[in-house]
Parts: C-alpha cells; structure tokens; sequence
C-alpha cells in the first residue's frame, strides 16, 4: 500500500516499509526501509540539522543555512551542490555545465504496472501493483527525472526505475543514470556478492564495508558471470535464518553496477544501475531514457527468508508465458554426449537410448548447421547441414517426436564466424573497433544489434529455423563477450551508447520471437552463465547455468544462485564421469541429487553407459517425475552452514504436505559426530513420515575390505572381485520414521551412522567423497 503522510511518502508490502519525505528544499530524503512499522506521524523518522557540518558545502546559504546534502540520506543524488558521494545521476547540459539540481514537482499514485517503452520489466496479471511516480524537475534546465516505485505486496518486493525527460531544445547528454538509490543511516553493513568466471560462476563473496566503495560491476556486454547483479547487503553475523538482510538485482543483461560506498558521515549508500563506465546516451528534444528496473527486498529472518521473497517474485512477475508453472521436461542435450561429431544416425540411436530410460525431450546442441565442424567456422548460417542431416531438421524432429519425445535444438543466433557466408556477405554487420587488430573471443564476433536491420534478419531467420521442424525447445547461446564496442552505423558521439542500445535491440528481437513461438520452451545460455539474469528471465524462463557439469562444483554454485533465483530458472544436468571440466569422478546419485534440485537433464552419452547405471537412471528420472513439482516450484531453504564439508537444501510444497531435502558430504571423515539434517519450511504441527530411497552399496567400494565377509580370499580387482561386485550389493541404510515439522525444522533428525572403518550393517549410512542422499517428507 502506498500512502501519503504530510510530506512523506509511505510504502508497505506485508511485511517492511519503505518511507522518504519532500524536504522543503525540494530534494527526497529517505527515511526508512526495514521492517514494517506503523507510522502517524513522519517527523521522528527524519534527521535534525541545526547546522551544516565543518567543511560541509551548504546547499543554500540563503534560505537553507543548516543543511548539507553530503549528510543527508537522498533518495536521489546529483552531481554537485555539495553531494560528493557516488551520483545517482550524471548529466552533462549543452553548456557544458554538470552541476544538476532535481527538486520535487509532483507524485502521482496509480494501480498497475506499465510497460517499459524499450526494456523488460516485472508484471503484474492481476494489475494490483501500487505504483508511485515521482516527478523531479531542474530547476535551472527543461530536463524532468521521474522515479517510479512499485509495490508487491504479497512478495515483500519494492521495484524502482527512473526515466529522464529532455523537454528543451538542446540535447544533453546522460553520463550516467541509476536505477535505485538507498542511503542507508549507519555503515558496517556486510556486502555479498556472487563473483566468477567461465565454469565457476556465483561464488558468494562476503565484504563487510566500513569506509569506503566497493563495486561490483560487469563490463562485458552482458550480466557476466564474472559478478551477478543480484547481490545483498546484511547486518554482520546475519544467518541463513537470523538477522537483517536486504536482496537487491537489476532486470537488465548488458553491463552493470553495484556500489556500496560509506560516507564520511558514517552512512552508506548503495546504488545500483547501468555500469556507467564507457556508457553515454545524447538525448534529444523530446526525447526520454528509461533506466533498468531494480528490484529489493528486505527480510529481518537471514538470509532463506529474503531469498523466498526473491523466488516467488521472479515466479510469479518476473517469468512469463506458457511455461510459467508448467513443470519442464526431462531432457538429454547431445553437446556433452557428442560435441561437434554429430549426424542424424548417431543422434537417433541416442535418442533412442535416453526414451528406454524416461527422457521427455532431445535437444540437439551445437554443430547441426552450414558449414559448422568445430568452433572456428559457421556460426551465423542457419541452413541445415545436409550432410549431417539429410532431411533436415524436420525430418530428424518427427523420427524424435515418433520415438515418443519433444525435439529441441540449439542456436547462438547474436554470433557469427568470419569463416561464414553471412559475415562474407555482411562484413559490416559486426561489432568491432574501425581501426587495427580485432580480438577474438571463440573466434566470434558479435552481431551489431543496435542496427534495426540485423535485428530483423534475426527475427527472420529464427523465425525459418523454428518453423522448420517440430520444435518445442530451443537453447539460446551466447559466447563471446564484448569488448571493443563500436558500430560502424552509430557517429561517434554515440559511440557510447553501444553496449546499452545492443540489449535493447536483443531484447526487441526475444520479445518478438517468444510471441511467435509462445509454446516453446526458451532456456537463455551464455558460456553456462556468462548472462544469468531477470532481464534474460522475462523472455525465457530458465537458463542453462553453467558450463562446468561437476556435482560438487554445481552443488556450490547452485547454492550460490539459489540466493536470488527460484530453482526453476536453474538448468542442470547429469553428466559423464570423469567429468570433462574437472575430471572428478563423483557418485550417479550425487550428480542426480544436485541436478534433480534444478530443472534437471542429462548430457552424456547414455550409449556408452553400463546397463546398471541406466537402470539407476531410469530410477532417478521416474523419481523425479513424481517429485517434480515440488523440486521445480516449491519454496526452496539452504540449511544453516554448519561447516564447509555438508551442503544441505530443502524444497517444501505450496501446501507443505511434501518436502525433499538434499545433502551433500564433500569429503570423507572418519568417527566423527553425528550428522544432523535440519528440514526447513514444514507446518510445525503435521506429522510427516521421513525416509531415503535405500542406496545398495557396491562390493567393490570396500575394496579388499571384502576379505572381512568373504570365506575364501579374494584379491582386488580379479575376476572373482568383479562377479561378486556384479552379482552382490550390500544394502544400504534405511531411514524410515515419524515426527513431527517442528521436530524435524527445530531439533533435526539424526541420520544413521556414518561408517567409520568398522561395523557395516544397514544402519550405517556409507558416505564415500562427495556422497549425498534425498531425503523424503510426506505428512
Ligand atoms: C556453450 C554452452 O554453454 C554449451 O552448453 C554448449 O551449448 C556450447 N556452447 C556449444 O558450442
């Protein structure tokens, strides 16, 4: 609810208040943004200034003697006028000047979500979002800044954008213009962030922020995986289940910006927006600037329960289309399984391969098309490779779909090769630097989307290549990052304009092509999660979100996403062992365990596999059938960090009749405590029934171990070794018992005891290195 106080400006969710006043200056003063307080009257929430301080500019000497806008929390700042902190806004006037001075207009309260003119934004079906516009305007230039703010209610979500409005003659020029601005009163706040690279992304980085700024940005045209725009800022010693947190991100994919920064007065601002570095926008009579929305949340219980607010946002407005609840199918991707050696004989026969063990849809990755053997050449022809192909992807589609499975198959359509015939014919299509050297990134180049002619031939082509078979999937790569940013359609004092006039082009060129195809399923891609982000999200549901394959790597960085993203936005796969990124070789069951708390697929080759991990499989999927709704769309906890070795979520039904949790054992200990799984999210009082899938352990793990049960002696790794381990398995542990949701979420269940180099029956829970289980609850 958003409601008017004298001069202040009041927005509830169900459970925080945001709050800022007019001064009488005219500039906003943010008040509050916590948990949510009945407030009659604005006046205590305010700071007192009875003098400005020592060496402090004043912004008024005349008529506002006491007051220095460097101490004071903004809801917006400007360059000059004594604020020199970070600017929330940076312009330069076609005199040169930079010095702005935005001062309050009007507001408007309305109900609704509008559309963002250029960019994605969140909605709202029901079209009960509160919505406050804010109109500042300078007070020495026809230049007007809105800022506008959306209240979700129900999600403890607040969004923000601001848009700047050139109503004079002259152009002026945005240098930098942020989405959201918080002035927090007091500093020591803790900053996590989710930093990486290539086939490590979202890693969580903590950084507590006494003095100074600490930014995290991308600059590499895309969100990057190198820092997510989703990042937090906690009161220190916050946990997964206690303390202040707030959960801030962007709905924006090219390059962005986080700063934290304390001032010398001991309060901290967080600001976040378009990475102003390289960033400029001529803005001319009439014209306006939208920048990204931002989205906040606040929560005084830890970390899970900021993260919840986050996930049922993103579900509910920020995801869209048909897949938006529907549950996603199992599918088998052939880059893994095949790479670039693919044809349509050998695709079948996998194919084949993954319907004998439940796969719901076969996804044809990179290499189908032109001239496309390897990496170096191809990529931007979109023809079928007869060759590979024969009847094309129609053909190959309907002998899938007669095998009983949905076809997907995989583009990187913002790319080309300059081996390819569309770069022969467009050389000018491309983004790079006029002059010298260019530098390769996958030996790709990145297609100018800023021109509108390139945008249309995408829409084209993608157009032919979904319409040219039974396509019900498609994977949507993107592998090279920006560098060198330069269109040779732009003049040059727009130069800067390109990296921000690409996303906007690219997002023109998904909007049409998800309205085309409303019944297939989009999964974003970039390096794995070089671009994973709510701007991404608005167009395709879920995203592939790393490359690197490895369940303890994954186990990592899946929590890592977890933070800010629902596990349905999180694409994960089964693959091969030894893994090809790490070359670990971790258990069938945990590399299923990780994946299944995604949207889970496989990527290995299923024909090489030994019967017995294909009848495992078989298992995991049809499991996973059952339990999918839950896992996909149910509410999501991490378990409380209790060391480094254990990784432990949870995932509980809307009705909180059935929870899964999972944990993971990184590496082996002998003799130590008990484990202890601590369930999260259940009713307190349903009494649910807690049990594993038995695990049958294999002879062979015990090595010669065997010698201990085995009447006659038997030597490792001989012929007898290899039929026993065959022929016998070992049961595993069972846990099988009653209690009650707070017993489980509050005390834990004591699991069975980990074997310790002694004692084996099946009441010893066998962990080797990176051992897991599922946990079941049902009540
Ligand atoms: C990078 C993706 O992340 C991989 O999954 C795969 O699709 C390759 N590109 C194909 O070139």
């Amino acid at each position: 609810m958003i409601t008017k106080l004298d001069t202040g400006y009041l927005l509830h969710t169900k459970n925080t208040t945001y709050a800022f006043d007019v001064m009488e200056t005219g500039h906003l003063e943010h008040l509050y943004y916590g948990k949510k307080i009945y407030v009659q009257n604005i006046e205590p929430l305010k700071e007192k200034h009875a003098f400005p301080p020592g060496n402090g500019i004043c912004y008024d000497d005349k008529n506002y003697p006491k007051l220095a806008l460097e101490d004071i929390r903004l809801e917006m700042s400007g360059m000059g006028h004594g604020d020199i902190r970070e600017p929330f806004v940076e312009l330069i006037y076609g005199d040169g000047n930079t010095s702005v001075d935005f001062l309050f207009e009007k507001a408007e309260i309305t109900k609704g979500k509008d559309e963002f003119a250029t960019l994605p934004g969140s909605y709202d079906e029901k079209g009960e979002v509160e919505h406050l516009c804010i109109t500042l305007i300078d007070r020495n230039y026809p230049v007007k800044l809105e800022l506008h703010y959306y209240v979700y209610e129900d999600c403890d979500v607040i969004t923000r954008s601001s848009r700047l409005i050139n109503y004079g003659s002259e152009s002026v020029q945005i240098k930098r213009l942020m989405s959201n601005q918080i002035d927090f009163d007091r500093a020591g706040y803790v900053l996590t962030s989710f930093t990486g690279a290539w086939a490590r992304e979202m890693k969580r980085q903590q950084v507590k922020i006494s003095s100074g700024m600490h930014v995290v940005s991308s600059f590499t045209g895309n969100s990057s995986n190198r820092a997510n725009p989703f990042v937090m800022l906690s009161k220190e010693h916050t946990t997964e289940n206690a303390g202040d947190c707030f959960g801030f991100n962007l709905i924006y994919s090219s390059n962005h910006f986080e700063a934290v920064q304390v001032s010398a007065y001991g309060k901290t601002r967080f600001l976040s927006g378009i990475n102003p570095r390289n960033f400029s926008y001529l803005l001319e009579e009439g014209e306006a600037f939208e920048a990204p929305e931002a989205v906040m949340t606040y929560s005084p219980n830890g970390f899970n329960a900021m993260s919840k607010n986050m996930h049922r946002f993103v579900r509910e407005h920020i995801v869209r289309g048909q897949w938006k609840y529907k549950e996603r199918p199992v599918l088998l991707n052939s880059w893994e399984a095949c790479y670039f050696k693919i044809n349509e004989r050998k695709l079948l026969s996998l194919a084949k391969a993954g319907k004998e063990v439940g796969i719901e849809l076969f996804v044809l990755d990179d290499g189908w098309f032109g001239d496309r053997d390897n990496d170096t050449k191809g990529l931007g022809d979109w023809d079928v490779n007869k060759k590979k192909f024969p009847k094309g992807l129609k053909g190959l589609s309907e002998k899938i779909k007669a095998l009983g499975m949905d076809f997907g198959v995989w583009v990187e359509p913002e790319m080309v090769n300059t081996d390819s015939n569309l770069y022969r014919e467009h050389p000018d299509w491309t983004i790079e630097a006029p002059v010298g050297l260019h530098s390769e990134g996958r030996h790709q180049r990145i297609l100018d989307l800023t021109r509108k002619d390139v945008q249309d031939f995408l829409i084209e082509k993608m157009t032919e290549v979904f319409s040219s078979g039974e396509i019900s999937y498609v994977k949507w790569d993107m592998n090279r990052d920006f560098t060198d940013y330069y269109s040779k359609e732009l003049p040059p004092d727009r130069q800067q304009e390109v990296a921000h006039r690409y996303i906007v082009g690219l997002y023109r060129v998904m909007k049409e092509l998800v309205t085309r195809f409303p019944h297939i399923l989009f999964e974003g891609c970039a390096s794995g999660g070089d671009r994973f982000d709510l701007g991404i999200l608005c167009y395709f549901p879920q995203i592939w979100a790393s490359d690197d394959t490895d369940a303890v790597c994954r186990a990592k960085m899946q929590t890592g996403y977890s933070y800010g993203y629902p596990m349905s936005t999180v694409s994960a796969h089964v693959s091969a062992v030894p893994n090809h990124q790490t070359l670990r070789t971790t258990p069938l069951s945990t590399r299923f365990n990780v994946a299944a708390f995604g949207v889970l697929g496989y990527e290995c080759n299923l024909k090489d596999m030994k019967k017995e991990d294909l009848e495992v499989i078989e298992e995991q999927i049809a499991l996973y059938k059952q339990w999918r709704k839950t896992l996909q769309f149910g509410d999501f906890y991490r378990g409380e960090d209790w060391d480094d070795n254990h990784t432990e979520w949870t995932c509980v039904s809307p009705e909180q009749t059935k929870a899964v949790s999972m944990m993971v054992q990184y590496l082996v200990e002998p003799n130590t405590r008990y484990v202890c799984l601590k369930p999260q999210g259940l009713n307190g009082d349903t009494v649910y029934r807690f049990y594993n899938i038995e695990q049958k352990c294999k002879i062979k793990d015990f090595g010669s171990l065997v010698n201990m049960i085995s009447p006659v002696y038997v030597k490792q790794d001989s012929l007898l070794h290899n039929a026993i381990d065959k022929f016998v398995k070992l049961p595993g542990e069972v846990e099988n018992e009653l209690a009650s949701g707070d017993m489980l979420m509050y005390c834990g269940i004591k699991l069975k005891q980990g074997f310790a180099g002694t004692g084996l029956d099946e009441n010893v829970r066998i962990y080797q290195d990176f051992g897991s289980r599922l946990y079941f609850m049902e009540g």
